[in-house]
């Protein structure tokens, strides 16, 4: 199945589009964008790594997210080799403001699987997001090599989004995570509506 077949549906529940003027500012701060977007591949990659090490039992998890933890990493190193090229300075990381407010909507206590899809759910809607930017990326960018880039890691991050959902349903019943998602989209769309628009932010 094609990444679109895949996820057409899915992918446009994302409740609100980013606002158009966010990749006009971005544009205009590809230095910050990079450096932020390195960031982000590093803790998608640790955001993996620590799945793994919570939930070590659960074959097929772990099965599904150690390639995603090299996809991530390889992504680091991707950005990375644009700041270089570019000879961009790298440096320490920015709060993640976005990541800090949907870590506050994750239900403490409940079973040891509900607090997996808790995490699952987040992972996902921070993998649809970061799709729906790269695809604005894809699409607005003029540097042909950055364009085709985004547009590779938009379909890779499709697909992340995918196995995160894929793997709430496979530890917790499919009707309790889908009414959870639906509470997580909803809150995203107001922590997305609630911040200022950042070009030094991919969120
Ligand atoms: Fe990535
Ligand atoms: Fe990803």
């Amino acid at each position: 199945m094609s990444w679109q077949e895949n996820t057409k549906n899915k992918m446009l529940r994302l409740q609100l589009p980013t606002d158009p003027r966010w990749v006009d500012v971005a544009k205009m701060s590809l230095a910050d964008i990079l450096v932020d977007h390195a960031y982000c591949e590093q803790k998608a990659a640790s955001s993996c790594i620590s799945l793994i090490l919570k939930f070590p039992e659960l074959d097929k998890l772990v099965e599904t997210l150690t390639p995603v933890v090299a996809e991530e990493w390889d992504h680091f190193s991707r950005v990375m080799d644009q700041l270089r090229k570019r000879g961009l300075p790298f440096g320490h990381p920015r709060k993640d403001e976005y990541v800090v407010q949907l870590q506050k909507f994750v239900r403490k206590g409940g079973s040891r699987m509900q607090q997996l899809t808790e995490y699952l759910l987040m992972n996902a809607l921070i993998e649809a997001r970061s799709c729906e930017r790269f695809k604005l990326l894809w699409q607005n960018l003029e540097d042909e090599e950055l364009k085709n880039f985004y547009y590779e890691l938009m379909v890779s991050e499709a697909a992340h989004y995918v196995n995160f959902i894929d793997l709430a349903k496979t530890y917790f019943p499919k009707d309790k995570v889908e009414a959870r998602w639906q509470e997580w989209l909803a809150y995203e769309k107001e922590v997305l509506s609630s911040q200022e628009i950042r070009g030094d932010r991919m969120h």
